[in-house]
């Protein structure tokens, strides 16, 4: 036989072989859930601003206050500067802002520019800031400014907008002159000379005259995707590279707020920046808003994920303004008399996310740049709310205004911050009761709980509320923490057909600004750390399928330290096989993939082991990372998993590449 000849004989065999095992296969599995590995984001340890959200001045609005940190206000993150022997003076102002949301601003008054012969430099007067413990600039690439300016005097006023080293030398620079005595915004793009880690933005008034400033906001070109009010691209990166089904966003606490006046409210969070609503960040510091409901609705529909916000049950935290530490409830609820606009304004975020560009919040979500709708399917509303009577009438208020008017959209309930206890039993028996299709378990626990509690949801009623797995995670970031997880997760694809959706948390914490210990992704300005928990939720996520099958792994059973799971993807055919060592020694696993029929004797391998203690670090970023091969298999193959690991094993079954 030519070669030719046989290159298209294995072909042809090969289509068969994908055809046959779509059509057979899938109706002995069971069938499990497609969205169940997705992403929890909250602005938790400055994930978005300052991390994800690319913004790289900080307090652009002069907001800052010290409600949120003890010394700061609204000249924090910035210093007055004044060169060539100018001079002037500063002050923060309310009078006529761009918009109630944005009250303060920078009033410059230039009263003289410097014209000594002797001084070499741009003569001015204006303000520094220093970013996010230094603005990173990358060399020739460039950097957009902008900012609102309402000129006080008649004379328009001339600009020199720059990016210095810490030492002064000039990185950047552009000119401006502004014509208005209303606000407007002037912008400049500043290209970089050399690379700089450190370096501050620096915008002087070069002309005599006073001014009221505003947003002055500096971003990189370079965004990911190249989205305006964009993101960081090495972030946003890679959570596109874990094929999340979903993201889940703004939290965690931050949607219900310490108090009521700090909960989270959509609508402050979409429409031009300037017109947003800053408040204090219930993790103590402050949040622009900046990575509002638009930006994160774009990220998702970016990266091929399912929306999933999640709204407050209009109750405040039960540990507002600390009272966990008295053992006291702090929740507030929001009156009754209130109820009705709330309702609305929940309801309004789904006419803004799915409705008609013609309606009035599908024409503002168009009016922003997004006329097709975004294919919202998924509300949460609540978030480890304490379960008391005053919750439970505002829950069932919004849960039946949403069913009524929207029964296409799937609501998920909460059941408190445990694995078990009051609020859980609560929660569920109520949640039951009104028929609430989801409800969002939370839990933080040891490794070993998620090695003995892998039946956990062995016995959940299939006929009855399905559980999100909202937050988890075991207490660490070693490899033991990572593999415990990973064994829990195969049984969260056993449970697939109840367990409708999970997610770790938190996501992200920045070097140095971290409120919460454990978390998915570590970064500073310019590096990233990948836990282990990060690649083992990329093996699961990136590798979810929508069958699962018993039987084709064959393990020890009564080791619980051994697991393992099977799935299918009905999409591409592809088999997916995880295996999970939690021990200390090798075991043996037997895959017999013969009720398969024929299969592809290709497939793609990732093995992730290490030492039970080791871990990543900014510093040390690749101490543990998943090792990737093609591999030839047969019908019925053994497989040694090593101690402390996790193996993903993907037959592809349409393409041999
Ligand atoms: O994920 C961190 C926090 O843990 C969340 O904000 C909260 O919901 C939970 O208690």
């Amino acid at each position: 036989m030519s070669n030719r000849i046989k290159l298209i004989s294995v072909t042809f065999l090969y289509i068969l072989v994908s055809i046959s095992l779509n059509a057979q296969k899938l109706k002995n599995g069971k069938k499990i859930s497609r969205d169940l590995f997705g992403l929890f984001f909250e602005d938790i340890n400055y994930s978005a601003d300052g991390g994800l959200y690319a913004e790289l001045v900080q307090n652009r609005s002069f907001e800052y206050t010290p409600t949120e940190q003890k010394d700061w206000n609204p000249y924090s993150f910035w210093e007055y500067t004044a060169t060539g022997y100018s001079f002037g003076r500063i002050s923060v102002e309310t009078n006529s802002p761009i918009n109630p949301n944005n009250p303060h601003y920078m009033v410059l008054d230039v009263e003289h520019i410097g014209n000594e012969a002797k001084f070499t430099g741009v003569s001015g007067v204006g303000l520094k800031n220093t970013g996010f413990a230094g603005i990173v600039v990358k060399a020739n690439e460039k950097y957009n400014f902008s900012m609102f300016v309402r000129q006080l005097s008649k004379e328009p006023i001339s600009f020199n907008i720059s990016l210095q080293t810490a030492k002064g030398k000039v990185l950047a620079e552009a000119k401006l002159t502004t014509n208005s005595t209303d606000w407007k915004k002037y912008t400049a793009s500043l290209v970089v000379s050399e690379s700089d880690e450190n370096a501050n933005l620096v915008i002087l008034a070069t002309s005599e005259g006073k001014l009221a400033l505003d947003v002055l906001s500096l971003f990189p070109e370079k965004t990911f995707k190249n989205r305006p009010n964009g993101l960081r691209t090495d972030l946003a990166q890679l959570l596109a590279d874990m094929k999340p089904s979903f993201i889940r966003f703004p939290g965690g606490c931050l949607v219900h707020g310490d108090g009521l006046g700090n909960m989270y409210r959509w609508k402050n969070t979409i429409g031009p920046i300037e017109e947003r609503k800053e408040q204090r960040n219930i993790w103590g510091y402050n949040q622009t808003a900046g990575l509002g409901y638009f930006e994160y609705f774009q990220l998702c529909e970016d990266i091929g994920a399912k929306p999933l916000p999640v709204l407050p049950a209009a109750v405040s935290c039960q540990n507002s303004g600390n009272t966990w530490s008295i053992g006291g409830t702090g929740q507030k609820v929001l009156p009754l008399s209130e109820m009705n606009d709330y309702i609305q304004e929940v309801l309004d975020l789904i006419e803004w996310a799915n409705g008609p560009v013609t309606s009035i919040w599908g024409g503002k979500r168009a009016a922003a740049g997004h006329p097709a709708p975004f294919n919202l399917q998924y509300v949460g509303i609540g978030n480890e709310d304490k379960i008391t009577p005053e919750f439970e009438e505002r829950f069932k208020m919004i849960f039946n205004a949403i069913t009524a008017k929207h029964p296409e959209i799937v609501v998920i309930g909460t059941v408190g911050p445990s694995p078990d206890g009051e609020d859980f039993t609560k929660g569920w028996k109520f949640a039951k009761e009104l028929k609430v299709p989801i409800v969002d378990e939370h839990y933080y626990t040891s490794p070993e709980w998620f090695i003995s509690n892998q039946h956990r949801y062995d016995t959940y009623n299939r006929n009855s509320t399905e559980v999100y797995l909202g937050e988890y995670a075991s207490w660490g970031n070693k490899m033991r923490n990572a593999i415990a997880e990973a064994a829990y997760m195969t049984s969260l694809e056993r449970n697939g057909d109840v367990v409708r959706m999970a997610s770790y948390a938190p996501l992200f914490a920045k070097k140095d600004y971290t409120q919460w210990k454990t978390d998915m992704v570590f970064f500073d300005n310019t590096k990233v750390s990948l836990t282990p928990n990060y690649y083992v939720q990329k093996m699961f996520s990136a590798n979810q399928g929508n069958y699962y099958y018993d039987n084709i792994i064959l393990k020890d059973e009564k080791d619980m330290n051994l697991a393992a799971s099977c799935v299918q993807d009905s999409k591409s055919g592809d088999i997916i096989l995880k295996m999970v060592n939690f021990g200390k020694d090798a075991k043996l696993f037997k895959i017999n993939l013969g009720s398969f029929g024929s299969i592809a004797l290709q497939a793609e391998q990732s093995v992730f082991a290490g030492n039970a203690d080791a871990e990543n670090t900014i510093d040390k970023p690749q101490t543990v990372i998943p090792v990737n091969s093609t591999i030839k298999i047969k019908k019925s193959f053994e497989y040694y998993t090593p101690a402390m690991s996790l193996t993903v094993i993907r037959i592809i079954t349409k393409e041999i590449k």
